[in-house]
């Protein structure tokens, strides 16, 4: 294994930096290499800094600006340092959703040039793609992991575990965070690698450090750098109907402005249906020869129970006349990147699972979103022009929205009975 110490230099890296020179000739504007764009990512930087830290500190808790690199980056960091041997043990890296897994599974099997399955693999419910025998780094969702521990309560397999958006606090993030802070007690060796762009990050370091007999037990790396800059839009004037508004917004985006395609927030499935439904009834009623767009509208609701074959659908190219609106619930508010999207139309809300001690049943209730989530949906835009530079300008329309600053911890908010017995063993 190939560990860092301090003071130690990695000297593979001037040879890459002088061959990735020598290449630098055949860039094109329009093709640009892949090494060339991770190389590009702020994270590439912190990387060496990463690994040195990983040796001193059981848990780092990486923070930085949405589209650095974190997720797709740092687990291939970590295979290439020896973090993980093949058929012994792997880094698992989480997810807030299914999609999320695959499409980055799927992102960081490509940037390593291999198939998806076997050095880089996936796990979500009903679906496993991963060789026992080869894959190093394995994607999963918060639940999976939790299923894991079941099986195997030190998580023997793994050498590493990366908890990634762990801002999202749903109640597996939150019950993982627990237990692995637990398994590092009797696996001292086992590192931790805690990621979000938009979370309290002394939060999560003095948790890990807290009833620990070593001081040194959980560290801090903040990942520097910003995104390019995104132009944030709000009304003015309160809005008495978001669905309606949001479909106005997002024909007003489409006749006035130039190429590029829309990602649209709304809180659930029913309200995906709405709008979309009203988009189409607008654009019905729009007369052909008054419609100026040069550009015809293709319209796609990404939802978690849409079946993964549709949702998969959003990652699609649309030919050059086509403009793509995606209409979306949260899922699409972290960790995915969608090729393509310029602006983003953000109603400001969130559904949360609330907990009626009257009635004695959880319900899920529209409450405004938090300035992380807002944060995260604006990060959503631009993110694969990052490698060129582009005077494309990124926008968000903010109906509403004024909120905590982080994202509400769900442990504190719902019954756990229903959640406990979907993780018993059978
Ligand atoms: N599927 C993809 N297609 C094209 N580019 C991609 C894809 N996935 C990632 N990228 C590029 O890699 C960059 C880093 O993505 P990554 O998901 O690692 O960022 P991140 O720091 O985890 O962001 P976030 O905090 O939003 O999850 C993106 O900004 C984008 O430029
Ligand atoms: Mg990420």
């Amino acid at each position: 294994m190939k560990r860092f110490r301090s003071g130690e230099v990695d000297h593979a890296e001037p040879l890459q930096k002088q061959a990735a020179a020598k290449n630098e000739l055949s860039y094109t504007y329009a093709q640009v290499s892949l090494r060339k764009q991770k190389e590009n990512l702020p994270v590439f930087h912190y990387k060496n800094a990463l690994l040195f830290l990983l040796e001193q500190y059981r848990t780092v808790v990486v923070t930085g600006d949405t589209g650095c690199g974190k997720s797709t980056q740092i687990p291939q960091y970590l295979a290439n340092a020896g973090w993980a041997t093949k058929g012994k043990q792997g880094i698992a890296i989480t997810q807030p959703h299914h999609i999320a897994a695959v499409t980055v599974a799927g992102r960081v099997a490509d940037e390593m040039n291999t198939v998806l399955g076997k050095e880089v693999g996936f796990s979500i419910r009903f679906e496993a793609c991963y060789d026992i025998n080869t894959t190093l780094i394995k994607f999963m969702t918060d639940g999976i992991l939790l299923n894991e521990i079941m099986k195997d309560p030190l998580l023997r397999k793994y050498s590493i575990i990366v908890l990634d958006e762990v801002h999202v606090r749903s109640v597996d993030t939150d019950l993982c965070l627990g237990l692995l802070k637990k398994i590092q007690r009797k696996r001292p060796e086992l590192r931790v690698i805690v990621s979000s762009a938009t979370y309290d990050a002394d939060k999560v370091k003095r948790f890990f450090d807290l009833g620990s007999q070593h001081d040194n037990c959980a560290t801090i790396l903040h990942i520097g750098g910003k995104r390019p800059p995104v132009d944030v839009f709000y009304t003015t004037n309160p809005i008495p109907n978001y669905i309606v508004s949001m479909s106005e917004t997002i024909l007003k985006i489409h006749y006035s402005q130039g190429p590029g395609d829309i990602l649209a927030f709304v809180t659930g499935q029913d309200e995906v249906d709405d709008v979309i439904s009203n988009l189409k009834m607008e654009l019905r009623k729009m007369h052909p020869q008054k419609c100026k767009a040069k550009m015809s509208l293709s319209i796609l609701p990404l939802y978690s129970r849409l079946p993964m074959a549709e949702q998969e659908k959003v990652f699609e190219r649309t030919p050059k006349h086509v403009r793509k609106v995606i209409v979306s619930t949260t899922v699409a508010e972290t960790s995915l990147t969608i090729p393509g999207i310029v602006y983003v139309v953000d109603c400001g809300f969130t559904k949360l699972n609330i907990y009626d001690p009257q009635s004695g049943i959880d319900s899920l209730s529209v409450c405004p979103a938090s300035q992380a989530s807002l944060h995260q949906r604006a990060g959503r835009c631009g993110r694969t022009r990052l490698v060129i530079p582009c005077d494309v300008s990124c926008e968000i329309f903010c109906l509403t929205g004024f909120c905590g600053k982080h994202i509400v911890c769900q442990f504190l908010h719902c019954t756990l009975g229903p959640m406990c017995r979907g993780h018993c063993p059978t």
